[in-house]
């Protein structure tokens, strides 16, 4: 087997140093088994936070309909097949009913750039409207789109004057806020607007679900600027909230754009944008293609996910295992002081890590203290928020009881130590 050794000299070599390496010291990965990840030197990690490989890391049932047809056609969307068709008939299903047309892309970036488009396109508007510590994507346009981007490592510090930011609503942080009236004054101060672009649940700004009447506020805000409301669900959507297959259906509110990612393909490259045939038809005549988008490979994988989140009801699983983790967290919360707060819809959940209760002072330190010695327990966690204190949890869908109950045993195991 290649030496981990020799692969870092190979990256360091033909790798960018802009592209970090997951879970501080390099795990070298030989195969994926569900919500398990080998290492070459025999180790298996459970995996908690890949959200991409939803129902499980090499799910046969998604392989077997990828290899079975790799081996009979792979062609572009010019050409009429039933896989297409069949497919985004399927995801519209699970939509509103207006938002019946879909276009096929490759990744979360390249559908939430689209969205963009659509939006400026339908609007006759330019400017646009994100949250406070969001990431969108890595092109231009969405870096800009990006405060997690441009405020960060790198970053320019400031944004776009076409580019308006509304803080975060976090009600652990700032539970005396009005978060609906930062919406409604952060838009109407940003004039007119082509659209607001913003995660169903905040998974960046630090796993936060968005208070209750939050969404449909946007909408009507949004709306009200002239632009339509973009709901990122890259990270959130197909089930994993549990209650629903989209997260913004925890609201009233029917978005204009709905962008789609990560578990969609179950690690195959894939996004999609769903919206209304009337936005659809925005671009005047110009026309949409993307060489691999909506390809039958695709397809065929993006159908055998699905089949597998209804065939496993992995949406109550996930309702079920989340519910489990909230409890054992909470329980973990009251003898353990450096845990502030635990939040989120069944398997994306965020445990909010503080030194003080009182000035709710962070303890990234901490957090990053506990995902390193979770990692040496055998299971893998990672941190997140404009604080870096919250750690998330955000797994394969397809865990077992026994893979909570172990992860809260070896929490309280590693929080015993502070
Ligand atoms: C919420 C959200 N939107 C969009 C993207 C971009 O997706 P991709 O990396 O597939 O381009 C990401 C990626 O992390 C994301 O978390």
């Amino acid at each position: 087997m290649v030496k981990l050794e020799s692969l870092l000299e190979a990256r360091n070599r033909h790798i960018s140093q802009a592209l970090s390496i997951a879970h501080g010291t390099p795990l070298h990965i030989v195969r994926g088994e569900m919500q398990y990840l080998h290492a070459s030197d025999g180790t298996r990690y459970l995996d908690l936070v890949n959200n991409v490989s939803h129902v499980g890391h090499c799910n046969p049932l998604v392989v077997e309909a990828g290899q079975r047809q790799m081996s009979l056609l792979n062609t572009n969307s010019r050409y009429v097949y039933s896989g297409l068709t069949e497919y985004l008939s399927r995801l519209s299903g699970t939509l509103p009913g207006e938002l019946s047309v879909g276009f096929m892309v490759n990744s979360g970036s390249e559908a939430n750039e689209l969205a963009v488009r659509l939006a400026r396109a339908h609007s006759g508007n330019h400017d646009m409207v994100v949250i406070e510590g969001a990431y969108h994507g890595h092109t231009g346009m969405l870096i800009d789109l990006s405060p997690y981007k441009f405020r960060g490592p790198g970053g320019k510090g400031e944004s776009e004057p076409w580019v308006h930011v509304i803080p975060i609503p976090d009600a652990y942080r700032r539970p005396d806020s009005d978060f609906n009236k930062d919406l409604r004054e952060g838009i109407s101060e940003a004039g007119p607007v082509a659209g607001l672009l913003i995660e169903s649940m905040l998974s960046c700004a630090g796993q936060v679900p968005l208070p209750r009447g939050y969404l449909d506020e946007a909408a009507s805000a949004v709306r009200g600027a002239g632009g339509l409301l973009i709901a990122d669900e890259v990270q959130v959507g197909f089930g994993r909230v549990g209650s629903h297959m989209w997260a913004f259906q925890e609201s009233g509110a029917v978005p204009d754009i709905v962008v789609m990612g990560k578990p969609i393909g179950n690690g195959h490259p894939m996004a999609a944008v769903f919206t209304t045939p009337e936005i659809a038809s925005s671009f005047g005549g110009m026309e949409f293609f993307s060489t691999f988008g909506g390809n039958p490979v695709s397809c065929a994988i993006g159908m055998a996910v699905m089949d597998v989140i209804e065939r496993d009801g992995l949406m109550k699983r996930a309702s079920e295992l989340g519910l489990r983790f909230r409890y054992g967290l909470e329980s973990l919360k009251e003898s353990h002081e450096l845990i502030g707060d635990v939040r989120g819809r069944g398997l994306f959940l965020g445990i909010e890590m503080v030194r003080d209760r009182g000035t709710l002072e962070p303890a990234s330190q901490e957090a990053s203290t506990v995902v390193d010695s979770m990692r040496e327990r055998g299971v893998l966690l990672s941190t997140d928020g404009p604080l870096h204190n919250v750690i998330k949890i955000k797994p394969p869908m397809v865990l077992s009881e026994e893979d909570v109950d172990e992860t809260l045993s070896k929490l309280g195991l590693c929080l015993s130590g502070f």
